[in-house]
This record gives structure tokens, C-alpha cells and sequence, in this order.
């Protein structure tokens, strides 16, 4: 992608998202059909839906020979990060949505021949939007954010983790590393968005956020903007992330990084 059409694309992607942002806002406390997808806690409603609609019909209309990867189903079927794909996660934290209407996300990433070259997260509710674009650095608002050139120990660490990664029956990771990794860290948390999480790391307001299931809508534009201060992303076994399937995520600073996988994730096979 050259510069210039770089540059359109992220106005206008820009412009979308705010207004997006804006129609969710105007229909927060309007009355909502609830729909559960694989299980009863996985929920979606058609503000879900009309969220990402709206996306792919302005997508398909002005770029009508990009695709569109998304959480609802109005995209594209996408075997291969070939030509320019936008990854969009229309809300990305539903169940804050529904129970809380507040802490959730609109999810942008944009990837052409599969590197990521821009990215938004939404905070719809606080009207916070965070951006970036790949060798230009991250911002918030307007402000462009610091790297994360500060060293921190894992003592003085806050992560975002879900306490699912504790339980022995879960069917990812050997639960006992995930509890002396809280012990030794200063704490965790966890906001039930995995973009919000991505961008308060890109912010340095956390020093990490491991997870062990992953979409790629859920983490295209989180992944760019943390990479973009500094910090490192990567799957919970240190490969490359894979933007087509399920996988895990360690997004941290980096002297962090390693230490967290080698000393505390034991992936179950
Ligand atoms: C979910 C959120 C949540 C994460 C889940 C995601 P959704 O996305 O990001 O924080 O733990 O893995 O599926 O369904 O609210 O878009
Ligand atoms: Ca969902
Ligand atoms: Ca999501
Ligand atoms: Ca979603």
C-alpha cells in the first residue's frame, strides 16, 4: 500500500469508527435482544451485528477490492493474508456491553500482504480512541504515547489475566505456572475486553496481557499498536501470531517477555 492510499485509508477508517462509535452510543439504553452463540456466556445482539454491517457495507462500497475478516459473519472467507484485509471486532467485550454498557471496544486492524499497517480501538463509551500506524508510533486521542523503553520487574508487574487460566480443568495451560506467576507478580487484571487490554498495555497503564484463546479480530489492532511503542506480541509459545486461527497471546514489555513464558506458561498439548 503507498503512502498516500495509506494515509486515505486511515481517514477514513478514522471517520467510521467515531461514527460507529457515535450510533452505539445514541442506542445504549435502548432495549436489546440477547443471543448466545457456543455457549450460554457467549453472547452477541444485533447491536453486534449492525455494527459490523456497517462496516462491510462501507468497506465493500469504497474499497470494493479489499476483504473484510470479521467476528458476525458479514465479511469475507479468508484462507490467506493476500491484498489488503481489514479485521474488524464490531464490539469487542459484549458481555461488558450488555451487563455493564460501558468497557468495550470497536476493533480495527488493517493488513496488506498480511503486515499490519493500521490500527484503532475504540473505547466507545469513554470516546477514547486509541491509533496507530505501523512506523509512526501509537497514540491516544491525539497524544502520541512513549515507548516502552522501561525496564520493569515481574515483582513490580501488573497483568491482565482471567482467572479461567487458574482453574485445573482448564484445557490450555498447566494451571499451577499460572499461579506462581500471580504470586509473583505485583497484580493482575482483568477487563473482559481483549482490545481494551492491548491498549492500556500499549498505554504502559498495564505491563502485560497473556490470554490462551484468541480471534484475530480480537487482537489485529491491539497487536500493531503494542508493537508499535516498543513492546512485544507474540503467541504464549514465543511463534509468530497467526492471523487466521485461534491462538494464544503474550503482549509485554519486553524484558518481560521471555521470563513470563519460560518460567511460568506450560502449555497443555
Ligand atoms: C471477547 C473479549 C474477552 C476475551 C474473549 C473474547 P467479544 O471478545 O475480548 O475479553 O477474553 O476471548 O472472545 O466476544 O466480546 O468480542
Ligand atoms: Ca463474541
Ligand atoms: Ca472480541
Ligand atoms: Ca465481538
Amino acid at each position: 500500500m503507498d503512502k498516500k492510499m495509506k494515509q486515505e485509508v486511515y481517514d477514513q477508517a478514522k471517520t467510521w469508527i467515531l461514527e460507529a462509535g457515535e450510533r452505539i452510543r445514541e442506542k445504549i439504553d435502548a432495549p436489546r435482544s440477547i443471543e448466545t452463540k457456543s455457549n450460554p456466556n457467549d453472547l452477541v445482539t444485533e447491536m453486534d451485528q449492525e455494527t459490523e454491517e456497517f462496516f462491510a457495507d462501507r468497506i465493500k462500497e469504497t474499497y470494493p477490492k479489499h476483504f473484510l475478516l470479521g467476528e458476525e459473519g458479514f465479511g469475507d472467507e479468508i484462507e490467506e493474508m493476500k491484498g489488503t484485509v481489514w479485521i474488524v471486532d464490531p464490539i469487542d467485550g459484549t458481555m461488558n456491553f450488555v451487563h455493564q454498557k460501558r468497557n468495550f471496544a470497536i476493533s480495527i486492524g488493517i493488513y496488506h500482504e498480511g503486515i499490519g499497517e493500521i490500527g484503532f480501538i475504540y473505547n466507545v463509551m469513554e470516546d477514547v480512541l486509541y491509533s496507530a500506524q505501523k512506523g509512526q508510533g501509537a497514540f491516544k486521542n491525539d497524544q502520541q504515547l512513549p515507548t516502552l523503553n522501561q525496564s520493569r520487574p515481574l515483582e513490580q508487574s501488573i497483568l491482565a489475566l482471567n482467572t479461567t487460566w487458574m482453574l485445573p480443568e482448564n484445557p490450555h495451560v498447566d494451571h499451577t505456572g499460572m499461579e506462581r506467576l500471580v504470586k509473583k507478580l505485583r497484580s493482575t487484571r482483568s477487563y473482559g475486553s481483549a482490545a481494551l487490554e492491548f491498549a492500556f498495555v500499549a498505554e504502559g497503564i498495564l505491563d502485560g496481557y497473556l490470554t490462551m484463546t484468541l480471534m484475530p479480530w480480537d487482537y489485529a489492532a491491539g497487536a500493531i499498536l503494542v508493537q508499535e511503542v516498543g513492546g512485544t506480541v507474540t503467541r504464549a509459545d514465543k511463534q509468530e501470531l497467526d492471523l487466521l486461527n485461534q491462538t494464544t497471546v503474550l503482549a509485554s514489555r519486553v524484558n518481560i517477555h521471555d521470563e513470563i513464558i519460560d518460567g511460568y506458561v506450560d502449555l497443555k498439548k
